[in-house]
């Protein structure tokens, strides 16, 4: 360890010559606050991204109600809270029938398979990746962008772990 210490000093002595000769007026910039700038705008990102996905698990699961469709249910008929938002079978059916009923909720824990930009036209103009009107009972929300945008933050801020079949 001590044998390290001269050779480790050496050869900062050596990078500091050559450093400085040529790149003093960096070297003088103030480098801590530079380094302290780029440390502050992650936590500065990360924090208005955790408010926009709080915003979004608001929106899902007190607005949007999407784990009624979205989230399993058990033998009794009650969400499933171990398998959120993990795609289930659609429970309730059209008093007259209708063509279109859609008999499956996708899975959107995570958002496989869908791009951001695929999820929030589904959700600010009803219309799926295919092009073609979201199938009842998947309600077709007009929603304003900035909500759309909260929802996808928080779907995608979920573990994807829902079993593939
Ligand atoms: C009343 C039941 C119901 C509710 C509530 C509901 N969904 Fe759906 N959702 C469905 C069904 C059924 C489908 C499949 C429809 C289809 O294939 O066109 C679907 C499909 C989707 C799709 C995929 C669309 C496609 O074309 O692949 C997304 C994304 C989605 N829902 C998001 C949400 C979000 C986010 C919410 C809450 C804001 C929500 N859903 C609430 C029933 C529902």
């Amino acid at each position: 360890m001590k044998a390290t210490y001269p050779l480790a000093f050496c050869l900062l002595a050596v990078l500091a010559a050559g450093f400085g000769a040529t790149r003093l007026s960096s070297r003088e910039r103030p480098a801590p606050a530079k380094a302290q700038k780029t440390a502050q705008k992650p936590a500065a990102a990360a924090a208005g991204n955790q408010s926009q996905i709080d915003r979004g698990k608001y929106l899902v699961e007190n607005v949007g109600m999407c784990e009624e469709c979205h989230t399993p249910r058990d033998s009794n008929g009650n969400i499933d809270e171990s398998r959120r938002l993990q795609g289930a079978a659609i429970w309730i059916m059209p008093v007259h029938p209708m063509t279109n009923w859609a008999m499956r909720a996708p899975a959107l824990a995570g958002l496989p398979g869908f791009t951001d930009a695929e999820a929030e036209t589904v959700l600010e103009q009803g219309v799926g990746p295919n092009g073609l009107p979201i199938q009842p009972p998947m309600h077709i929300y007009h929603m304003a962008p900035a909500d759309a945008q909260a929802i996808v933050a928080y779907l995608r801020s979920m573990p994807d772990t829902y079993p593939r079949d």
